[in-house]
């Protein structure tokens, strides 16, 4: 792998972009457009981090912000912030320790960290790497359901604290880079959680012209999945489940019928079915619709301390980030990743007390505005 970031101080990432940027200077360009891409046009992509830009804040001013508390709880698990890291798959191309780096980060951080079902470190090792951490499991139902009920149970047994499945992917969305660089594993690395060669992603394995994840998938996963399988889910194991991948109100009041434990609001950062709209749009109709039963998440676009406030005051319990911890980790493993929690960390912490908001439960829909109603004013 090319060079990482030198430590030089003018050197210093001040922003997630940046990390972003020296990541793609890093990263060989097939990894670069994997983690990078999103679904066909990229519409959702780009939109996903634009919307965030259409609300505007309106700060509380003369609060006594000497103290800011940001700790908050995740499915009852403490994190002293809302901010937590979503599912990413294959770490490993972006740093040699890959989730276990990413795991020892979050502990550091005091935050969780959602572990992919393909990852390229096994649930175990993880929980090895960050045994104090909070950890949920992301789960792809398998057609093989013996193999994902063993997913489930291998995640309770190593101390895993809910399961996160992924509703969004009976197929895999076409991502265009992906197809043009037939996009399979570098031949060192496997999804450690799987035996065999077909199930790993072994590179040993062909996939014709197309993505290979694209082909996995197809072959693997389950498209037949449907509201019953939640109640499957739920039946076999004694750990919250979390729906990933909702975007309608509908489906948040069938999820409910279900009893899921939380909804996590995501387009999959827009990897999966383009143009649909931003999270941040859909939030307020699925926190409207889930009446606070349930706590609400949201992941997709969220770049800035900013944007995580916009998030709470929308109604969501916290947020989830994918892409910044690929670059943070790409730029200098474990310790990119702390970087770039501790920065948004910093920039949430400047946002709460530019609000005037001492802790959490001081945020609220009455620090927004649409930027189109401002512009009228
Ligand atoms: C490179 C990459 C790999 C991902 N792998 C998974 C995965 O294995 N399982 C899953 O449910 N979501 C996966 N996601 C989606 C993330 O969990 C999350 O929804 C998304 O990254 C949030 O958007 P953001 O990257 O803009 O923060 C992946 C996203 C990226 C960018």
């Amino acid at each position: 792998m090319k060079g990482r970031l030198s430590g030089n101080m003018s050197d210093k990432p001040v922003c997630v972009s940046d990390f972003e940027h020296r990541a793609k200077t890093i990263l060989p360009k097939a990894v670069f457009d994997y983690y990078f891409s999103g679904a066909d046009q990229q519409e959702s992509l780009v939109d996903n981090v634009a919307a965030f830009k259409r609300w505007r804040l309106l700060p509380r001013v003369l609060k006594d912000v000497s103290k800011v508390d940001m700790s908050t709880t995740v499915l009852g698990q403490s994190v002293s912030m809302p901010v937590c890291v979503a599912a990413t798959a294959m770490q490993k191309m972006a740093h040699p320790e890959g989730e276990t780096a990413t795991a020892r980060a979050c502990l550091a951080a005091g935050t969780g960290m959602m572990l992919s079902s393909w990852a390229t470190s096994t649930i175990e090792e993880v929980a090895e790497a960050a045994p104090a951490s909070v950890r949920w499991m992301q789960l792809y139902i398998y057609k093989d359901r013996a193999l994902t009920q063993s997913l489930v149970r291998r995640a309770e047994e190593a101390g895993y604290k809910g399961i996160f499945v992924t509703v969004d992917t009976p197929y895999l969305g076409k991502r265009r880079d992906d197809v043009r660089n037939r996009f399979k594993l570098p031949s060192h690395l496997r999804m450690a959680n799987f035996e065999t060669p077909d199930l790993a992603f072994s590179s040993k394995q062909g996939y014709g012209e197309d993505s290979g994840l694209a082909v996995y998938v197809a072959q693997a996963i389950d498209p037949t999945l449907k509201w019953e399988d939640i109640a499957w889910l739920k039946r076999i194991t004694s750990l919250p489940v979390v729906v990933k991948g909702v975007l309608r109100a509908q489906d948040a009041r069938e999820a409910l019928k279900y009893g899921v434990d939380g909804i996590l609001v995501s387009n999959h950062g827009a990897r999966q079915l383009d143009c649909v709209p931003a999270t941040i749009d859909v939030l307020p109709e699925v926190v409207e619709a889930v009446g606070g039963r349930v706590e609400v998440y949201l992941d997709g676009g969220v770049r800035t301390g900013t944007d995580v406030l916009k998030a709470l005051a929308l109604g969501a319990k916290a947020v989830f980030v994918g892409r910044p911890i690929l670059w943070g980790l790409a730029c200098e493993g474990e310790k990119g990743v702390s970087d770039v929690l501790q920065l948004l960390r910093e920039e949430l912490h400047l946002a709460l007390a530019l609000t005037g908001c001492r802790s959490l439960e001081e945020i609220n829909r009455t620090l927004l505005r649409r930027s189109e109603q401002i512009s009228r004013i």
